[in-house]
């Protein structure tokens, strides 16, 4: 299997993207690690906990570490409003299987990439904090890492300003970092998660898989979808991390197109829009490969057909 590290800020749907991969037998997860993000660093490190407590035996042996506080250079900022105070607006979860492990998440990433390198893929859906700390730390990292698949940015408009994506808002400096970098990117953005949405009809189906995972993503959706239909007048809230997860499981269920991106630092109007060359006009310098296209249809199946697998 994949050796894959999780990095991310649960969140609703961060939770469900780890359910989904937990899961899947073709990833073996060496780590969590946690950064500020969709609610405040303690809410989202006890997520993780619970998270891992949701998926049961997969979870049972995976450790999680707390990371950045906040972002490298901006004002925090956090996304409550989708996600409900908590980050996991659902009754009766289960506690956090055990507290978080004293290393830091970027010397926890260093220090698993060093010791298995080239062969990493790190599984992104969150502000890019750690990922950057990791790489100041040691430049070495992104040529020993596979590859990075991070959920955040877009080809079109973004969802926490008209320009910008909430990943890339949350901490641009972190994601000029890890663009920078030279490290093979995926980016799965708005353009594609927001073809995605969970409606009625897909929460039933979570619902009716008749165990906790299922009930509890049904729950979260459920909350989610009541936040898109009135802010983006959808029948749903978009899959955004869960596509992520699956572009590291599945990556032909997604299309991809290699483009320069550049992320925008300066304060403004565009500040954190991931800036695309869809049309090439700059003549090469591709750093990352941007997914364009989406087959949802399957994406869904195999969400369902992986948390039925779990308790
Ligand atoms: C992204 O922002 C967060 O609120 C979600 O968890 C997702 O990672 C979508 O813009
Ligand atoms: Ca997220």
């Amino acid at each position: 299997p994949l050796k894959v590290i999780f990095d991310g800020d649960p969140g609703l749907d961060d939770a469900v993207a780890w359910l989904l991969a937990l899961a899947s037998p073709e990833l073996d997860v060496l780590g969590i690690t946690v950064t500020h993000g969709n609610v405040s660093l303690p809410l989202t490190v006890r997520n993780a906990g619970v998270t891992l407590a949701l998926a049961g035996e997969a979870g049972a042996g995976v450790p999680y570490f707390a990371g950045a506080q906040g972002p490298l250079v901006r004002d925090p900022v956090t996304a409550a409003a989708v996600h409900g105070d908590s980050g996991l607006p659902a009754a009766g979860l289960p506690k956090p299987l055990r507290p978080p492990e004293a290393e830091h998440a970027a010397d926890f990433i260093i220090r698993t990439v060093r010791a298995h390198p080239h062969e990493i893929t790190l599984l992104a859906t969150g502000p890019l904090t750690n990922l950057a700390l990791a790489f100041r730390l040691e430049p070495a990292l992104p040529a020993l890492l596979r590859e990075v698949v991070w959920m955040g940015g877009s080809t079109g408009g973004g969802n926490c300003t008209p320009a910008a994506e909430f990943n890339v808002f949350a901490d641009p400096h972190a994601a000029h970092i890890v663009f920078e970098s030279g490290v093979a990117l995926r980016m799965v953005g708005l353009n594609v998660t927001m073809q995605c949405v969970a409606g009625p009809e897909r929460i039933a189906a979570l619902r009716g898989l008749d165990n906790r995972a299922g009930a509890v993503c049904a729950e979260l959706l459920t909350f989610y979808a009541g936040v898109y239909r009135e802010r983006y007048n959808l029948s749903g809230g978009a899959l955004h991390d869960p596509l992520a997860a699956a572009a590291v499981i599945r990556p032909d269920l997604l299309d991809w197109q290699a483009m320069r991106v550049d992320i925008e630092v300066q304060a403004g109007l565009n500040l954190g829009r991931t800036v695309c060359d869809v049309y090439g006009v700059n003549g090469g310098g591709r750093n990352v490969q941007v997914a364009v296209g989406v087959r949802d249809q399957a994406f869904f199946e195999l969400l369902l057909e992986r948390v039925a697998l779990l308790p």
